[in-house]
């Protein structure tokens, strides 16, 4: 048996193999592999005794799931009427830009997924920017850059400031919604 296929074999025993924690598999398996595999869905398929039909019915009706890879971070834009209003369309274009990445797609280095959403349940807040699950209030162009900074990869640069050599030093250096 391959890696990959033991790996989500061990998730599937986790949950005791039942039809009834599908749900759960699936998300374990997204997790582990930040996209739910095909061959995944086959396998899951058949240690439940489920026809396949019925996995790939559940696997692409929650947002929670992808059927192809996620970059790193995923970064989701609320373009529903309230954040609309708000200037959600604007927002949107400045972190297509930032990114340089057309919205339902990875970047070319694989560290973001930038997708758009209908409502995110809190237009109070709008317009809503949310990246790896942590929602972003009132968001504004300006604020795009350091949204997107604090997730971004470090550049490699030949020096590390002093404080975090120390910490590397001392460690040793390590939603389902419905659609
Ligand atoms: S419209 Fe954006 S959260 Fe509701």
């Amino acid at each position: 048996m391959d890696t990959d296929k033991t790996r989500i074999q061990s998730l599937i025993d986790k949950h005791q193999g039942l039809k009834k924690n599908l749900v759960a598999i699936l998300l374990d398996i997204q997790e582990s592999f930040n996209y739910l595999p095909p061959e995944s869905l086959r396998q899951v398929a058949k240690a439940l005794g489920m026809p396949l039909i019925d996995v790939l019915g559940v696997a692409t009706f929650y947002r929670a799931f992808s059927l192809r890879p996620r970059g790193k971070h995923m970064c989701l834009v609320c373009l529903g009427t309230a954040c609309h209003v708000r200037g959600a369309q604007k927002i949107l274009e400045e972190i297509e830009r930032k990114l340089d990445v057309p919205a339902g797609e990875n970047t070319k280095d694989g560290q973001f997924t930038l997708e758009t959403a209908a409502c995110l349940g809190c237009c109070a807040i709008g317009p809503v920017v949310v990246v790896d699950g942590a929602y972003q209030g009132h968001a504004t162009i300006r604020k795009v850059a350091p949204i997107l900074d604090k997730y971004r990869k470090p550049k490699a640069s030949g020096k590390r400031p002093k404080a975090a050599a120390k910490t590397a030093t001392r460690k040793g250096g390590r939603a389902a919604r419905k659609k």
